[in-house]
């Protein structure tokens, strides 16, 4: 029978890269996106199919449940990957800014695969993958909040593998590096204040770095898609898959070097005393 894998955040990136690699692959791909009356193109594409799915949106979730396990008779994969990133110093975040982001790279992604799970408990198969990030192991200044939401989605993803282990249904966590997607303009809010001045120069310096880093910096979102591919039909109970030469690396020197030595190096590089 042919798969079916089903993707939050399709409307673009690494969730539209995605669909169109496994839709290429011969997979049916239900194509989730906040707006799929602003999407033009996915839905022209062979084996993908378009459907409103706000992950902050409870009714939204099951609206999409049911359109999709309407359409399709088996779910085969999970694709939990809407997310964004609140910048900028923790004090200057307001509450709303911070729930948001929970909302959105948390609470959202957990409420997406409860109300999945029953169709994987009831298949007994399936592969539930949530997209992290190299901020889910390691760290950079300003930017609190993404890193304590991407760690949290670890610690979730690890438990949850333990209890759906008996089910038959295999959970995975992708922790993409530096992608070149609009993760750094649309998906980027700042938090930003005109009294609080003492972060400024942590501010400039970051901005700077950021305009700084040229094209090398970035993989392709095909990259991860390709890593999501592996994760999703190896057959095996691996975790975890990186995916980007950075992430590789700059996990690896930590857990080679240990975390005062990855603090010490990153405070370095970001001029920070
Ligand atoms: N790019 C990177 O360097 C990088 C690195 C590590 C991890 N990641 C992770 O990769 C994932 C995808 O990001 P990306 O790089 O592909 O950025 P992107 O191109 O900006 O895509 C983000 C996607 O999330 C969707 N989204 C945001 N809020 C949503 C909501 N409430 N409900 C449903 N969808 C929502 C956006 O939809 P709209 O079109 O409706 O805004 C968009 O499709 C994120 O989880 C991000 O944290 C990215």
């Amino acid at each position: 029978m042919k798969k079916t894998i089903v993707i939050t955040g399709a409307s673009s990136g690494i969730g539209r890269a995605t669909a169109v690699y496994f839709a290429n692959k011969g997979w049916n791909v239900a194509a989730t996106m906040r707006n799929p009356e602003k999407e033009m193109e996915l839905q022209t594409i062979e084996n993908i199919k378009v459907y409103q799915l706000d992950v902050t949106d409870q009714k939204s979730i099951e609206g999409a449940y049911k359109s999709i396990t309407a359409d399709y008779e088996n779910i085969d994969a999970l694709l939990n990957n809407a997310g964004y990133a609140l910048y900028g110093p923790f004090e200057i975040s307001t509450s709303e800014q911070i729930r948001r982001e929970f909302d959105v790279n948390v609470f959202g992604l957990m409420d997406v695969t409860r109300t999945f799970l029953p169709k994987f408990r009831e298949q007994k198969s399936g592969v539930i993958m949530n997209i992290s990030s190299m901020g889910g192991k390691i760290t950079f200044p300003l930017i609190s909040t993404y890193h304590s939401t991407k760690f949290a989605v670890e610690g979730f993803s690890e438990v949850l593998a333990y209890e759906l282990e008996g089910l038959g249904v295999r959970v995975k966590l992708i922790e993409p590096g530096n992608i070149a997607t609009d993760f750094g303009g649309r998906s980027m809010k700042f938090a930003t204040s005109e009294e609080v001045t003492d972060y400024n120069p942590y501010v400039e310096n970051m901005m700077a770095m950021m305009q700084a880093a040229g094209p090398d910096m970035y993989s392709q979102p095909e990259m991860v898609a390709e890593v999501i591919w592996n994760a999703a039909t190896d057959g095996t109970d691996q975790i975890r898959y990186i995916a980007g030469d950075d992430a590789k690396e700059l996990i690896s020197m930590r857990e080679k070097n240990g975390d005062e030595a990855f603090v010490k190096f990153v405070k370095e590089q970001y001029a920070i005393k």
